[in-house]
């Protein structure tokens, strides 16, 4: 199938993003309940700023300092944690700046003005803070007395996942993205890697494990966590995953019954460490995994499904970002982005772990099974979980 035009994937990008945002109250757009966690109108903001910054290279001077995120090229900035302390500008200011930016991106596509493939990655950089709305308004409302339900209309998922393990031989294999097509820049260079045999479940991790993992004691089992894991343990007080309050959990569609067979998420990496030792497995490398991960990348259960909730599926693609064992580090031959963009990704290679697959909170075509995705290891906000492997072949 042929893409759409450059100019019209803009706009339907813009829109969802408003899209998005239509299901939360003024209030609900406006908060931000933890650092980590930005306000709604921040995003709505900051993706503008970046098309007018990185892509129409005119930055507004009363706007740079608000929506600027982290690059240092670009200048000073208000701190993460205080984006949600700014009541101005209002929101309808932003939606009319969102509507100002977009008119004139417009006419520059139009035009054929503008850097084709600064544009591309403006959509891609807006799809990911379309994934980031949903995972940060699911901590805004699901940490509130209320708790009260994103959208009440949301579908069900279906489908069962089968069991199992799969068996690969390893040796010399290739990783990472070719020449090719948009990708970001930590995917590439492809490059060969060696993998000894491993063994990787069909599906990731349910939420019936971590009822047994909790069942067994594992959240106040020392042996089962890396240090800095059992130190956040004991720290946070953490006796189940993000969301949990008994029988139940918090989802975009409110409170809901935990379903057993359900794709587990909101892990933490140390959480996901320490189920995978507790059953005597580990995690994958992300050579192993994008080995393994062959099928078609836009099979799952991704955002365009309208669940926003993982399913039973439990396929490498949608559903959760799979955490791997791998330090987040740049590949042999990486070249950052030349300009600001050269900040995108590789500023921050230390002191996270790779996730692969792309979540229920992620648009399908904004997937591939090169990608990368980054978070610290204590990380459990976002829609997280994670597939167990063992060594050695044929189980
Ligand atoms: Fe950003």
């Amino acid at each position: 199938m042929t893409p759409a035009p450059l100019s019209q994937r803009f706009r339907a990008v813009r829109e969802r993003t408003l899209g998005l945002c239509a299901h939360a109250t003024v209030e609900d757009q406006l908060v931000q309940p933890m650092p980590d966690a930005s306000p709604t109108k921040w995003h709505l903001a900051h993706t503008t700023w970046f098309f007018e910054t990185i892509v129409l290279r005119a930055p507004d001077p009363a706007f740079n300092f608000l929506f600027n995120s982290y690059y240092e090229a670009i200048g000073p900035r208000v701190e993460r944690a205080r984006r949600g302390m700014m009541s101005r500008p209002s929101l309808d200011e932003v939606i009319a700046y969102r509507r100002r930016i977009d008119e004139r991106m417009s006419a520059a596509l139009t035009a054929g003005a503008v850097d084709a493939a600064l544009v591309e990655l403006g959509i891609q950089h807006e799809q990911q803070h379309q994934e980031l709305i949903l995972t940060d308004l699911k901590y805004a409302l699901g940490t509130q007395p209320v708790r009260p339900a994103y959208r009440d209309d949301l579908k069900q998922a279906s489908g069962t996942a089968e069991g199992g393990w799969r068996s690969f031989d390893g040796g010399v294999v290739e990783i990472g993205a070719d020449a090719t097509g948009f990708a970001f820049d930590n995917e590439r260079p492809r490059h060969r890697v060696f993998v000894e045999p491993f063994r990787i479940a069909n599906r990731a991790i349910t939420n019936g494990d971590v009822q047994q993992f909790i069942a067994a004691g594992g959240y106040g089992d020392a042996s089962l966590w890396l240090s800095d894991g059992w130190a956040t343990v004991t720290r946070e007080q953490w006796t189940r995953p993000l969301y949990w309050d008994g029988e139940q959990h918090y989802t975009l569609a409110g409170m809901r019954l935990i379903d057993p067979d359900e794709t587990a998420c909101h892990l933490s990496y140390y959480e996901a460490d320490a189920i995978a030792r507790w059953r005597g497995a580990r995690l994958p490398t992300e050579a192993e995994w994008e080995l393994a991960a062959s099928g078609d990348p836009t099979h799952g259960n991704f955002a365009d499904d309208d669940i926003l909730h993982p399913s039973r599926n439990g396929g490498p693609f949608g559903d959760v970002w799979e955490w791997t064992g791998s330090s987040y580090l740049a590949y042999p031959g990486f070249r950052p982005l030349g300009g600001a963009v050269g900040e995108y990704n590789g500023k921050f290679m230390s002191g996270q772990q790779v996730l692969r697959g792309g979540s229920c909170f992620t648009p399908r075509d904004h997937i591939r099974r090169s990608y990368r995705n980054f978070f610290p290891p204590a990380a459990r906000w976002q829609m997280s979980g994670a597939r167990l492997v063992e060594d050695g072949g044929l189980k």
